[in-house]
């Protein structure tokens, strides 16, 4: 058998229809695949690679901090230097009360732990959520997931989950002084890019504080600087009592964390205590990937371009079979007439050398989160594949 049977025989299948491009070589804006075929990623591994593949100060922290240790000890028992680094650093970049970082594996463990450590501190048991919102896979992060349709299979999931519409008013009578915390994304990725109103972050801010509830805001996909500002709701003038992190904050290792204040998260040592335990979160190794990473985004200063870049995306789709264009920073859904139309465009970017795919619940819209290192030339060159994509699939 090659690889590509293998891959299907052996390694566990969550569709019938995977990708399975087999990839041997990443680097910056570039994949290459066994044959050799060049891909120019628009979509950097799901807001992942932020600074681009491979990028060589992330390559070098990791080989230096695997040379000194990787796997000491379960989390919060030893002093790492890869850990404390790390999250200094974070903390001189967030408002002052986000200044202390729980490390995990993953965005949904960044989801659970939040959770938890909300109703912990509230000493309430309801968590809010919204409609066509991701937060996870895990069975906490499915039960606020905004979906029926992905929950539905997985029942009974949480109790006393409310779920709100996003960027509805009337919906935030619905947080009272049993919610333990709302839980948003400052700007919804897999609904299709949903950007909103400043006046309802700050209804919902006001709402949280004034019924008690913990504000915890996912960022594991909008933040590092996807949005055009370091993190999402630095557009909006609020802050959060919790920010989740994930994705691009390993570099391209697993990371995730959540981010509280010094007090808020101290609920965690103590009845019970090692109020969130996890033995490899903020593995060293990863949090020195991270690090270098999150260095590299700030010393390129890739910030800089990311309004224009996703402004030229904006100019650069312009073709009858797109319905709109939904966009902050480099967070694009471009909008088609259905699934099947979007999917034929998509295969034949993917067969002219892009990959892009679809958001969960907006399967209409293409995706397109680049790294952010993305050029003009790249970006003109990726419009102008869409649109002959557009044309032939609505041609035929
Ligand atoms: C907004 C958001 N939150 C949470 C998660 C879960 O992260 P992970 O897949 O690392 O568990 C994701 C993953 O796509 C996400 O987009």
């Amino acid at each position: 058998m090659n690889n590509r049977q293998l891959f299907l025989q052996h390694v566990a299948q969550t569709s019938d229809a995977p990708l399975a491009l087999e990839i041997v070589k990443a680097e910056g804006m570039y994949m290459w695949d066994v044959n050799g075929k060049r891909y120019l990623d628009l979509i950097a591994g799901i807001s992942v690679c932020n600074v681009g593949h491979c990028h060589p100060a992330v390559v070098k922290a990791i080989q230096e901090q695997a040379q000194q240790y990787m796997h000491l000890l379960v989390y919060g028992e030893f002093v790492q230097s890869p850990q404390v680094a790390f999250a200094t650093l974070l903390t001189q970049h967030l408002p002052k009360q986000l200044d202390c970082v729980y490390f995990t594996n993953s965005g949904a463990e960044a989801v659970e732990g939040a959770m938890k450590l909300a109703k912990r501190f509230t000493g309430r048991s309801e968590i809010a959520a919204f409609n066509r919102s991701y937060h996870g896979s895990t069975q906490g992060a499915l039960s606020i997931l905004g979906d029926e349709y992905w929950r539905n299979a997985y029942r009974p999931l949480l109790p006393g989950i409310q779920h709100l519409e996003y960027n509805n008013f009337e919906s935030l009578e619905l947080i009272t002084d049993k919610t333990a915390a709302v839980i948003a994304e400052s700007v919804q990725a897999e609904g299709g890019v949903n950007v909103p109103q400043r006046e309802w972050l700050h209804a919902l801010r006001d709402k949280c504080t004034a019924t008690g509830a913990l504000l915890i805001l996912d960022e594991i996909q909008c933040g590092f600087g996807r949005n055009g500002t370091l993190w999402a709701f630095e557009q909006f003038g609020i802050v959060p009592d919790v920010l989740l992190l994930g994705k691009a904050l390993g570099g391209g290792m697993p990371l995730g964390a959540f981010i509280s204040s010094h007090d808020i998260m101290w609920t965690l040592t103590n009845n019970p205590v090692l109020g969130h335990i996890t033995t490899f979160g903020g593995h060293p190794v990863n949090c020195a990937a991270g690090r270098a990473g999150f260095q590299a985004l700030l010393d390129q200063d890739l910030l800089k371009d990311v309004n224009a870049k996703g402004q030229l995306f904006v100019a650069q789709l312009k073709h009858p079979a797109i319905k709109s264009v939904r966009q902050l920073g480099l967070m694009i859904a471009v909008e088609f007439e259905n699934f099947p139309l979007n999917k034929k465009i998509i295969d034949y970017c993917i067969d002219k050398g892009i990959v892009t795919d679809w958001f969960l619940f907006a399967a209409e819209c293409m995706r397109i989160v680049p790294p952010l290192i993305i050029t003009e030339e790249e970006i003109k060159w990726a419009c102008s594949i869409i649109c002959e994509a557009a044309e032939a699939a609505t041609r035929a």
